[in-house]
């Protein structure tokens, strides 16, 4: 129903007089035979008469007094009404913003359950990674008490391939082999055989390798390929140096790379040719990277020598192959440069690299770009002796022979 007074436009408190006049003035206003229109006509007649009974309460002071108590009491009803919706709106508005807390708090704590869950993966991953590495320490520890005790396993390593490993270690086992030492070098880059080549090995002639041992299909008697018949003066090594290759057929390539190797097998091998040919030295020609071939082959080592080239990628991932191999406890550990270009300054790359890694450098090499033959298809410290990278490598092999 609408409100009496709203309907004349005056108000609660107006008097009579006021009140008559409004009315007088209003129903002239709304008086339907002031319209011309039917439609207008209709709509002044509901408003004149909505006027008429307005005024007909307002005017009779006893229906106006019970009029204005009924009026009182529903607008009290109404904003007590609207109080209660207002409540309950920040009621819920209140609820609504506790479980949105509640909702994030929760997800929080699950998040730090999932990360702390996370972290402790980790952690006992690491740990576990420790605790192995110090296991195969320890094994490479009892594997280093040598049958022939004086006998040394010097281990070439490096983290790219292409450094110049298989091609240092060819030189260095040989320039050692030179000063009349008994040396045997061994190819356990199975993946990438290529210390043949060096002493003029051809697997298609010259027969067995240590795939071939490996798979229990010949001794290691039968895989020496003594070294002294590949020129430039190489005949003073017959009679106390021998290569013990790797199959560079595919198929054997496959293989190796696809089982990995049996390092207990290749172990016992190792033992057996220094035992078998009393060997002072057995150089060994690792796989590059850090996996768990060429990490056991470093445990086993006595020395090590890890190769990379002086760039800033080369540098760290030596830094890497250095602390491993130091909590593997391999007892002499020597970095050496190599492929150092005619700009920089070995003295410096030196002093440089001894600063950052706390090890010793064994020699700063040269790259050579002056070589126009095949340098894998023979030793080139033997061919080129005063070339500078000859120089480099003979100091090497001087602190090897040397190393406790
Ligand atoms: N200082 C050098 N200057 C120029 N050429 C070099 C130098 N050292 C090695 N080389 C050449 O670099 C090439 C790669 O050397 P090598 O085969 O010894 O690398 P590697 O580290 O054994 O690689 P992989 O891991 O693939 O066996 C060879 O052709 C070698 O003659
Ligand atoms: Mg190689």
């Amino acid at each position: 129903m609408d409100d009496l007074y709203l309907v004349l436009g005056i108000e609660p408190d107006a008097n009579p007089e006021m009140l008559q006049e409004r009315f007088r003035f209003l129903a002239q206003a709304y008086h339907p035979d002031k319209f011309a229109s039917p439609k207008q006509k209709l709509l002044a007649e509901e408003e004149f008469k909505k006027i008429n009974n307005a005024y007909q309460v307002l005017s009779n002071p006893i229906k106006r007094a019970d009029y204005d108590k009924q009026r009182k009491y529903s607008i009290n009803y109404s904003n007590r009404n609207r109080s209660d919706t207002l409540k309950k709106a920040e009621e819920a508005a209140r609820q609504r913003a506790q479980e949105e807390l509640k909702r994030k708090a929760e997800e929080a704590a699950r998040q730090r359950a999932r990360e702390e869950l996370k972290r402790k993966a980790e952690e006992a991953a690491r740990q576990r990674a420790q605790e192995e590495l110090k296991g195969k320490a320890d094994q490479a520890a009892h594997q280093r008490v040598r049958a022939v005790s004086k006998s040394k396993i010097v281990a070439i390593h490096s983290f790219k391939s292409g450094t110049g490993k298989s091609f240092t270690t060819a030189n260095l086992a040989a320039q050692v082999a030179q000063t009349g030492k008994r040396v045997g070098v061994v190819d356990v880059d199975f993946q990438s055989p290529g210390l043949g080549s060096y002493f003029g090995f051809d697997e298609k002639n010259s027969g067995k390798t240590m795939n071939d041992y490996l798979q229990g299909k010949a001794t290691v008697g039968e895989i020496a390929f003594p070294v002294g018949n590949n020129g430039d003066g190489t005949k003073a090594l017959s009679g106390n140096m021998w290569l013990f290759p790797a199959s560079s057929r595919g198929v054997n390539i496959h293989l190796m790379t696809n089982q990995g190797v049996d390092f207990n097998r290749l172990n016992a091998g190792l033992q057996n040719i220094i035992i078998e040919f009393e060997l002072d030295y057995l150089f060994i020609d690792t796989q590059s990277g850090l996996g768990e071939d060429s990490l056991l082959a470093v445990a086993t080592s006595d020395i090590l020598l890890i190769i990379f080239r002086p760039d800033s990628q080369d540098v760290q991932h030596a830094f890497a192959t250095l602390s491993l191999a130091q909590a593997l406890e391999v007892p002499s550990i020597f970095l050496v440069v190599n492929k150092a270009l005619p700009k920089d300054d070995p003295s410096q790359i030196k002093k440089d690299i001894e600063a950052d890694f706390n090890a010793r450098v064994a020699g700063v090499l040269p790259l050579f770009l002056d070589m126009v033959d095949d340098a894998r298809s023979y030793l080139f410290s033997f061919r080129y002796p005063d070339h500078e990278w000859s120089k480099g490598l003979r100091a090497v092999a001087e602190i090897i022979s040397t190393a406790s």
